[in-house]
């Protein structure tokens, strides 16, 4: 501005074409990049967030010390002396958990609520007289905490003697399926398995119809089942993903009770073209009900699935089974609690937020909306660092210490799945030497080093293969005292 120029239409000229091709640049925010398809849905996105969600296992098994009943169970044996659904949805709210799915009937047909369907169920049982309703309580309590509800409903029946006559056997199913969607308010996880004794009744499941029923009657419910479609199993019953996991798979390859599925489950397909993502069940103690004779599993343990589950792109749904009394007992509660404490510590302070952060580039420019600071801040989906679309792969992201060196022994990454996954391989170097590597990295990717903990100037992750820009929402390095490597 401070120079005049003699050619002034000249270099109006000049300037005119300068803003065109700057003005997305400098001008203004620049704009998100393209999503990479396939995207999660709004309630998938929602149910990624959570990490941890609660299964109760609750029935004619949990007074018959079976885990599998038989179907030949008298109601009468139901008899839980002081059940109290709130306490179930303390524990609950005390370890962080936003979301509890019961085992509204399992394999031996018992139904925790009073069907029309059936007289095997509460109505036939002594608790309360007969009046009743397991289903209920459950939803009520958790809805006063601010928890929301999910259902399973074991499509293996080993009770009702429709199971093994196709249509009848759909009919009945469907049935109590109308009466969990309509009767308890918004559920928002169904659950259906596959899992079936090898000399049981054989039969078509009518699975089309049981989903369509299941969004017809529910606005922002996801579907679990081995095969989604919108939850899919993890392929094992120890709460461990692959430690390649893609939230996406294509659809097609998959049916319900497929076991040459497994591995493909536990890991997805970078090239799958459904975002289907993986929940991780696994029970606190060796059993899905409760049995005297068994104790929750030690906290190491719990924070080993922790890392191998949610450190995996995957929400973990662990079993917290209620014993005959109807509560669940005070060793699992405990160890719930604890389980939460230990994740707040490890988590609660992060060291990169002290660091100075940089990047290979970034997309728009310096303050063009995709700076490497966004992956400090509190939000861990929606603002992210991105680089210049210019860039050809050489991406990294860097953490340097202002003062003195940085301590930790756990790093978390985190991708802008909102855009689609991304990552396919990733390293991570302490002061030049790499200290961790690995292929996906998804909604969250924690590295619980495997040297323990490691103290240096600086730690670079770069990104050195993905779908498109990789796009990183959040990174943390954090300091876990319960990791005792040797
Ligand atoms: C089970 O029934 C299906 C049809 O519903 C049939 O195709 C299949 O061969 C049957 N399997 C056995 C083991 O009988
Ligand atoms: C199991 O899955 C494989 C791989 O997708 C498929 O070829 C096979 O037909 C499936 N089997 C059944 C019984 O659905
Ligand atoms: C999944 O589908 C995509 C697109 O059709 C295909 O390229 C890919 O090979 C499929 N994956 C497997 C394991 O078949
Ligand atoms: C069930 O758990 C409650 C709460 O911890 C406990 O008071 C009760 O004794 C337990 N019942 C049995 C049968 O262990």
């Amino acid at each position: 501005m401070a120079k005049t120029h003699n050619f002034f239409p000249i270099s109006t000229l000049l300037l005119l074409f300068q803003s065109a091709l700057s003005w997305n640049d400098q001008t203004r925010v620049a704009t998100p990049p393209l999503p990479i398809p396939p995207l999660p849905s709004y309630s998938q996105l929602k149910w990624q967030q959570r990490e941890i969600i609660m299964f109760l296992h609750f029935g004619v098994n949990t007074f018959t010390d079976r885990e599998w009943g038989t179907g030949l169970e008298s109601p009468s044996v139901f008899n839980p002396t002081a059940l109290d659904a709130n306490q179930w949805a303390d524990a609950a709210a005390q370890a962080g958990v936003s979301l509890m799915i019961l085992t509204a009937k399992h394999h031996d047909g018992f139904c925790l609520w009073p069907s029309k369907y059936t007289d095997h169920s509460v109505i036939g049982s002594p608790w309360k007289n007969g009046d009743g309703d397991v289903v209920r309580e459950f939803v009520e309590a958790a809805k006063a905490r601010g928890i929301d509800s999910g259902l399973y409903l074991s499509p293996w029946d080993r009770h009702d003697p429709r199971y093994g006559h196709d249509k009848l056997y759909n009919e009945y199913y469907l049935a109590q399926l109308q009466e969990l969607l309509t009767r308890y308010g918004d559920v928002r996880e169904i659950w259906f398995d596959g899992a079936k004794g090898s000399n049981a009744k054989n039969m078509s499941y009518y699975f089309n119809d049981w989903f369509s029923t299941v969004r017809e009657l529910q606005s922002s419910i996801n579907i679990f089942s081995d095969a989604g479609p919108d939850v899919r199993w993890v392929g094992d019953e120890k709460g461990y993903a692959g430690s390649t996991c893609w939230s996406t798979i294509n659809a097609t390859s998959l049916s319900i009770g497929n076991a040459t599925i497994i591995s493909y489950l536990n890991s997805g397909d970078s090239k799958g073209t459904n975002w289907l993502p993986a929940e991780c069940d696994v029970s606190i103690r060796a059993g899905w009900f409760w049995h005297k004779s068994q104790a929750p599993k030690k906290l190491s343990e719990l924070l080993d699935i922790y890392y191998k589950s949610v450190g995996r792109n995957c929400v973990l749904l662990i079993n917290v089974p209620p014993n005959t009394t109807g509560l669940i007992s005070k060793g699992d509660v405990q160890r719930l609690k604890q389980f939460r404490e230990a994740i707040d510590t490890i988590f609660s302070s992060n060291l990169a937020q002290n660091c100075l952060v940089e990047a290979s580039s970034q997309r728009g420019g310096k303050n063009g909306g995709f700076e490497a600071i966004n992956t400090v801040d509190d939000d861990h989906m929606w603002t992210y660092w991105a680089p210049s679309e210019k860039e050809k792969g050489d991406y990294w992201i860097e953490f340097k210490s202002r003062s003195g060196k940085i301590k930790f022994n756990v790093i978390r990454i985190q991708e802008a799945i909102g855009l689609g996954q991304r990552v396919k391989k990733h390293e991570i170097y302490l002061d030049g030497i790499r200290v961790a590597k690995g292929t996906t990295i998804g909604y969250k990717r924690l590295h619980r080093l495997e040297m323990g903990v490691v103290h240096g100037y600086s730690v670079m992750i770069k990104i050195v293969k993905a779908k498109g820009l990789p796009l990183i929402s959040s990174v943390g390095l954090h300091f876990d005292p319960f990791w005792n490597p040797n």
